[in-house]
């Protein structure tokens, strides 16, 4: 593709509603989120909800998270408890999805949720997503705008460069401002967390006034977001490394460390999780993109957000 920036657009009240229109022709497009950027199409619509699995050519067995404006408009295709409503009411919009029963009347397709009576649902904070959702009549089924088992994108060019032309409309909505996809709670039972992101267990816990820890093994659910290999760069990834071993090798570093190289990449030299989580996807990218063969990865301290980019990249290292 010569020109990456023709299929993305500038948020402006023109182009959200061109946005619109794609949504309600089925069509899908690329749409900002304050933890990654989305493949959105209309979560109603079986034709719309095929092109996504097909375009990331992601298994049919592996459901999407709807994503709403608000939990009214989230109230008639999901079965609402207690402890979702305390998550609701502090964290949402945020980045945190919710693992729930599926009404019987709801009209979410049933390829989105893969046959499930379980549906994710979801309420971005970004603005553009915002504002998107409040023009529209239906939600937004939206996984990360990704080939399934690749990086996330955090930007809206990372998302052409996953799909190239394939994807006409992408609106840009600046980087991803947490740069990991978000907290994954299931609700429908004692409440524990399936995939770790920044709303931390500790968060979860303190809202519920009951502990909350995460499960990212559940026999239940067999999703790729949960499967070992996840999250790739496309080339090795070795965690836990203080410096490269083999030529080609690029070394990403945590925390303050001397040294100069054209292979050496810090995701945050004052040590700073947030800010390393931010750093993550995008330097993951650089990397591989900048033509190395493999890459070392500092020990990432297991605190905070620290343990949603190590389980990240202990998918991403599994072979
Ligand atoms: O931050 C995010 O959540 C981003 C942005 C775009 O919203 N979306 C995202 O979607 O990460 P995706 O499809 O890449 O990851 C969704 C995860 C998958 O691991 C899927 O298996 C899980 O959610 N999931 C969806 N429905 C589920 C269900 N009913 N039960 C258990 N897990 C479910
Ligand atoms: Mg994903």
């Amino acid at each position: 593709m010569k020109n990456i920036y023709l299929n993305i657009f500038k948020p402006n009240s023109i182009n959200l509603r061109v946005a619109k229109k794609n949504i309600e022709n089925n069509k899908v497009i690329g749409l900002p989120t304050e933890t990654v950027y989305g493949l959105a199409g209309n979560a109603y619509s079986n034709k719309s909800v095929k092109k996504i699995f097909s375009l990331k050519k992601r298994p049919l067995y592996n459901p999407l998270i709807i994503h709403y404006k608000n939990l009214e408009k989230a109230k008639n295709d999901v079965v609402i408890n207690n402890n979702f409503i305390k998550l609701y009411n502090t964290l949402c919009p945020g980045p945190i999805t919710f693992i729930l029963k599926k009404k019987i009347s709801s009209k979410i397709s049933s390829i989105a949720t893969a046959k499930k009576n379980t549906v994710a649902i979801r309420f971005p904070k970004h603005k553009v997503a915002q504002k998107l959702l409040g023009l529209l009549a239906v939600p937004l089924a939206a996984p990360s705008a990704n080939i399934s088992s690749r990086l996330s994108p955090t930007s809206s060019t990372d998302v052409i460069e996953e799909f190239k032309n394939k994807i006409k409309f992408v609106l840009d909505g600046g980087k991803s401002k947490i740069g990991l996809e978000s907290t994954i709670v299931d609700l429908t039972n004692i409440p524990k967390i399936l995939r770790p992101g920044s709303v931390t267990p500790k968060k979860i816990s303190n809202i519920l006034k009951k502990k909350v820890k995460i499960d990212v093994k559940s026999k239940k659910i067999k999703s790729p977001g949960q499967l070992k290999f996840h999250y790739s760069p496309g080339i090795p990834v070795k965690m836990n490394k203080q410096r490269s071993s083999k030529k080609n090798e690029a070394i990403i570093l945590f925390g303050k460390k001397t040294g100069k190289g054209k292979n050496l990449f810090n995701l945050s030299e004052n040590g700073n999780l947030i800010e390393a989580a931010n750093n993550l996807y995008k330097t993951l990218r650089k990397v591989k993109n900048n033509g190395f063969k493999s890459i070392a990865v500092n020990k990432i301290p297991n605190i905070g957000i620290g343990v949603a980019i190590n389980d990240r990249l202990k998918r991403a290292s599994k072979k």
